[in-house]
């Protein structure tokens, strides 16, 4: 029998618990796969201290299963951060921010010693693009914002009815192939008026597992 792209979320985020120290603080990431993994830390609660959330979705989600949500300034360097993507290379260079939480996420990964990015086999690409790349934006430099992106060759659209948890807006920026995502992370960054975008290359991933049907892949 054929393994849903759920039951292959939930295999990974399984497979994430081996990278997550006893007594530790765990980083947390937002989205399908991340609630896997937090359901999955549930079952070893006793055995770690608590958790930081990337997002209001997640923090309650943690709360809910009674795991201590502690903010990223009292909690500190963390030892490990787990979360998804939307599209990740063999470089372990990623796409996130379809859930909208990628400011957060990317603090947290930032904060965090290891990143472990937990995916379904469909995430893997050769060259990230496909997926519109969420750019965070002040309100106010919104059209000056979508501008720049439309002189870079893209085509920035808003995410309609959104707004971060940071207050701000996203611009779902379609149509562009990205063949140096450290670079054009870099070059996004400097436009005035983005917050963050969803180039996570910089600073990649550490660790992949990769929920594929014949079992769960690791590549580092
Ligand atoms: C949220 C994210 C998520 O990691 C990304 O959208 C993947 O989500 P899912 O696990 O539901 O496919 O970056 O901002």
């Amino acid at each position: 029998m054929s393994m849903t792209q759920d039951e292959l979320k939930q295999a990974v985020a399984r497979a994430a618990i081996a990278h997550v120290p006893n007594d530790c603080i765990v980083g947390v990431g937002t989205g399908s796969t991340a609630n896997f993994f937090i359901d999955a830390l549930a079952e070893i609660k006793s055995r770690i201290r608590g958790a930081v959330a990337s997002s209001e979705a997640s923090a309650k989600r943690l709360q809910g299963h009674g795991i201590e949500v502690l903010s990223l300034n009292e909690a500190g360097t963390l030892p490990v951060y787990v979360d998804g993507a939307d599209e990740i290379t063999r470089h372990l260079h990623m796409v996130k921010g379809g859930g909208g939480a990628l400011t957060r996420e990317k603090i947290v990964a930032a904060a965090s010693r290891k990143f472990v990015c937990v995916c379904d086999a469909s995430k893997l690409v050769d060259v990230l693009g496909k997926f519109p790349l969420p750019i965070e934006v002040i309100p106010m430099a919104r059209s000056y914002v979508a501008r720049e992106l439309t002189a870079m060759g893209g085509q920035p659209k808003l995410r309609e009815g959104f707004t971060t948890d940071n207050g701000n807006v996203i611009l779902d920026v379609h149509g562009l192939s990205i063949l140096n995502p450290v670079e054009l992370e870099t070059t996004l960054n400097n436009i005035a008026g983005v917050v963050t975008n969803g180039l996570f290359a910089r600073r990649a991933a550490d660790v992949l597992l990769l929920g594929t049907p014949d079992g769960v892949q690791t590549l580092v």
